[in-house]
């Protein structure tokens, strides 16, 4: 039995990521994949305690940094590493690279830092293939005033999704072999045909993978 893949799903908030989540676990299905979807902060009983917590509750940076690493660790155990082992296929809305970009780029906390928690919580892992949705700020800005009660971390001010942003292109600059990245400001239909074409190397291998 081979191990299934790790997908992650990234981009600041109104980038539009979730509304394609069904869409690419449905792609996968239809292909033969046994498909678990999770997110994060979350995927378990308790990190979605915490996940109440961090989306609501003020607290320290470092707190938050160490909770969203403390749920993560969860996740791992119970979902993530399971899954994966048995052949498994895992969706996650967000994973680390949020860390980086929302505790890091947004609120400034050293790389050293969340790098340090990174290596602790998943020396070995990384996703397979990590789907960053793009858009500009003021796109982002628009889709969330039209849609929702805005948790904690939508009603920081421009500055910090500027960070978070510049954040997430730093690291697909940096790991090239697992970002996509995904012109978010697309209709519907063109952002589900980046998907596809992205995706389908990953289920259909090429010669010389396997
Ligand atoms: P999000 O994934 O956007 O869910 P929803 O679509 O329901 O709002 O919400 C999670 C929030 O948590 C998002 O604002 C980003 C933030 N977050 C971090 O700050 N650090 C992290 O490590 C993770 C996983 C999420």
């Amino acid at each position: 039995m081979s191990r299934g893949k790790f997908i992650t799903f990234e981009g600041i908030d109104g980038a539009g990521k979730s509304s394609h989540l069904a869409f690419v676990a449905e792609f996968l299905r239809a292909r033969g994949k046994t498909v678990i979807t999770s997110r994060e902060p979350g995927g378990t009983p308790l990190g979605e305690k915490l996940r109440d917590l961090l989306l609501h509750e003020t607290m320290h940076l470092e707190t938050e940094a160490l909770l969203m690493f403390a749920s993560r660790r969860e996740h791992m155990a119970q979902l993530i590493e399971p899954a994966l082992a048995r052949g498994d296929w895992v969706i996650s809305d967000r994973f680390s690279d949020a860390s980086f970009a929302y505790q890091g780029g947004g609120r400034k906390l050293s790389r050293a830092k969340l790098e340090a928690l990174e290596n602790w919580v998943h020396p070995h892992l990384q996703p397979d293939v990590t789907l960053l949705f793009d858009v500009p700020l003021e796109v982002a800005r628009a889709r969330l005033n039209a849609t929702r009660i805005q948790d904690k971390f939508e009603q920081e001010q421009s500055d910090f999704f500027a960070g978070a942003r510049e954040e997430y292109l730093r690291r697909a600059a940096q790991f090239p072999q697992r970002f996509r990245l995904i012109d978010s400001t697309a209709t519907m239909d063109a952002v589900r045909a980046q998907l596809i074409t992205i995706l389908t190397p990953f289920v259909v291998p090429q010669q010389g993978n396997s």
